[in-house]
């Protein structure tokens, strides 16, 4: 894998693989020492044009654990406010030769762009209303660590469809993995053609909402609302807000964070027997390092190589990295 730009690009055979691989990382993370000489002396930026708490931190965490150099840069305070493009921006986070560049980004398709502009594997760690894979993946480890299979499970994605990339980057994903989803919402919330364009089904009201085994709610995604998608806040959260009345006992609860408390969750539910919300964020840390190992240390990634005498020799034949023992 040279890229994480869309879940899109993915086999369930490539998630199942970085599955394994985390789950390879959660014993690495019982150990204490948790650091691993897998990336030493290699270098990964992380770039964060928008807000972020779980993903900025579990990809430079996910980064150190791995032993790589990390550089974490957010938009706010850096050149980005004196006028640097995005560009010239990537053009000079390059020049300190960093093997993979980890880009949230507001604009759809910027990952993308990203990766035609620079020798670095690119990960997309949100762009616009288009994806979030990483997101995705750790939602897919989370419940197979939970269910041991999604072939078959019903999972509903609630809410805010129109506005979310995780939304965009979960079904693709949880039906590769063979679940059987639906997403339910205001119809102003779901885009027209979404059911044919994912291969999902849709809901606009919860009434069969009992019939699901994994309930994902979504942030009601604010910032990203020029005009007005529901009457009131209040009226969305009695048609679709998740709370004791609509979760049964056998169903689990799904959130990426960050919750609106009272708006698509009652607080009950959020920290309730149900909810997998903080595994969401425990085992996000584990999937991103097997996302930087997949695409660093990978055995199909192509070995980077030097000029030695005019002649180019593998790097990587003073020996390939391994998850190994404490760094
Ligand atoms: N789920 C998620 O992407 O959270 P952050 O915005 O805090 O990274």
């Amino acid at each position: 894998m040279r890229n994480l730009l869309s879940i899109e690009d993915l086999t369930r055979d490539d998630i199942e693989r970085i599955c394994e691989r985390a789950a390879s990382f959660a014993a690495v993370g019982k150990r204490e020492i948790k650091k691993v000489p897998t990336l030493r002396g290699r270098t990964i930026v992380t770039l964060f044009y928008e807000s972020s708490t779980r993903t900025s931190a579990s990809f430079e965490l996910a980064a150190k654990r791995l032993s790589a150099d990390v550089i974490s840069i957010k938009a706010q305070g850096s050149s980005v406010d004196k006028g640097e493009s995005l560009k010239d921006t990537v053009a000079t986070l390059t020049a300190y030769d960093p093997e993979a560049i980890v880009i949230r980004s507001p604009a759809a398709g910027a990952a993308k762009l990203v990766a035609g502009w620079t020798d670095a594997a690119i990960i997309n760690a949100g762009d616009g209303k288009h994806e979030h894979p990483s997101q995705a993946l750790l939602d897919v480890y989370t419940l197979l660590d939970r269910l041991g299979s999604l072939d078959g499970k019903k999972i509903w994605v609630v809410g805010d469809i129109a506005h979310s990339r995780v939304a965009r980057s979960c079904v693709r994903a949880f039906s590769l993995m063979g679940a059987e989803v639906t997403v339910a919402g205001p119809p102003t919330l779901i885009p027209r053609g979404f059911g044919e364009a994912f291969g999902c089904e849709v809901a606009y009201d919860l009434d069969q909402v009992g019939s699901a085994d994994v309930i994902y709610a979504l942030r009601m995604q604010r910032e990203r609302m020029a005009e007005s998608f529901v009457p009131t806040m209040r009226e969305y959260a009695a048609g679709y807000q998740i709370g004791p009345r609509r979760l049964g006992s056998r169903q689990l609860l799904m959130h990426p964070g960050p919750v609106n408390r009272g708006i698509e969750l009652a607080p009950e539910v959020i920290d309730g027997p149900a909810s997998l919300i903080t595994a969401q964020v425990r085992n996000g840390l584990l999937v991103r390092m097997a996302v930087l190992y997949e695409i660093l240390a990978g055995s199909d990634r192509p070995r980077p190589v030097r000029s030695v005498g005019g002649r180019l020799e593998s790097v990587e034949s003073e020996g390939a990295p391994t998850i190994g023992e404490p760094a």
